[in-house]
């Protein structure tokens, strides 16, 4: 089937079913087209929670679609492609971060929302990437235990140097493999350029960086800025998207190694016949065991203190 008779098939199936589909902006062109709601992880748990309808499906990893069934708990929630994670998601376990917390009494632990719903359920709060630096400020505690994104925790200590934030050795593996030699190198080829970077990257990186935000930030910055070259420091889709947007403006990627294979998974096919399935009543629905429902404490705190 082509793209486009694929993506009427599916308008079809959303009038049909009254479903959201609610897209993270690395997924694929033809996807973000035919979403309801395009953000980056915090817009897209603040929709889940706010949007119409009671079927969701998200296309982007298996922590967006567990956020959103917390937050939506009475919708039926599906993820377009069942095997995509983020592998940043599983660094830790709850076992572990609770003895992380023992060596820091009266601390609080800060979720990166990159976490699965069991590691929330230990945790004080999340943050996103787009929240994180606000969140810290705005909490009581002096000390912070930040898990598990050291690059976003290294970043916020830099916003936040009255608090006491500890580290762990966790990361995301996509952003965190860019170099500052890779940086310097773009640099050299793009003079004009400006630098726009995500936090998950390493401080060699975001220390150099024109700009350091969440994908909508960047997304943002990009699309109003009088500049017409870009350095992006984030998903390759991301130039994409902003290619599309710009056609006028210039967008060169800091690195090839800015893919993350769990985000391509999801093909328009699969959103396809993910909304064929629930129409025929034969998806299977994400769902949280007792213990995993104990994270709606976090990221109820993560939307009050981060608007
Ligand atoms: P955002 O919060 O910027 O959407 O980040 C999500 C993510 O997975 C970045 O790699
Ligand atoms: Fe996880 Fe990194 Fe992929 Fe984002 S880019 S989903 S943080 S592995």
């Amino acid at each position: 089937m082509q793209t486009y008779e694929l993506q009427q098939k599916i308008l079809a199936l959303k009038q049909q079913t009254g479903l959201k589909i609610l897209a993270h902006s690395y997924q694929a062109h033809e996807i973000i087209e035919i979403a309801d709601a395009v953000g980056d992880s915090f817009q897209l748990s603040k929709t889940a929670r706010d949007c119409e309808g009671d079927k969701i499906l998200l296309c982007g990893v298996r922590f967006m679609a567990e956020t959103a069934k917390l937050l939506a708990p009475e919708k039926q929630v599906y993820l377009s492609a069942e095997e995509a994670t983020c592998p940043m998601a599983e660094q830790f376990t709850p076992e572990e971060i609770l003895r992380e917390k023992a060596k820091h009494p009266g601390c609080a632990v800060v979720a990166y929302i990159n976490t699965t719903a069991a590691l929330k359920a230990v945790c004080d709060v999340c943050v996103t990437s787009s929240s994180a630096d606000r969140i810290v400020r705005a909490l009581d505690a002096e000390e912070i235990l930040f898990i598990p994104d050291r690059n976003l925790g290294d970043y916020v200590r830099r916003l936040v140097p009255e608090k006491k934030i500890h580290l762990l050795q966790g990361g995301c593996p996509v952003h965190a493999a860019v170099t500052g030699e890779e940086l310097a190198h773009a640099k050299q080829l793009h003079p004009q350029a400006e630098v726009l970077v995500h936090p998950e990257c390493r401080p060699e990186v975001t220390q150099n960086a024109d700009f350091v935000g969440a994908t909508s930030a960047i997304l943002e910055y990009a699309r109003k800025s009088e500049k017409t070259e870009f350095i992006i420091g984030t998903e390759q889709n991301i130039v994409t998207a902003l290619q599309y947007d710009c056609p006028d403006k210039r967008f060169y990627l800091l690195s090839k190694k800015l893919f993350c294979a769990d985000m391509r998974l999801t093909t328009l096919a699969d959103v396809y016949n993910m909304a064929q399935a629930i129409a025929d009543g034969t998806a299977e629905e994400i769902t949280l065991r007792a213990q995993e429902q104990g994270a709606r404490h976090a990221i109820d705190e993560m939307l009050r203190l981060g608007g």
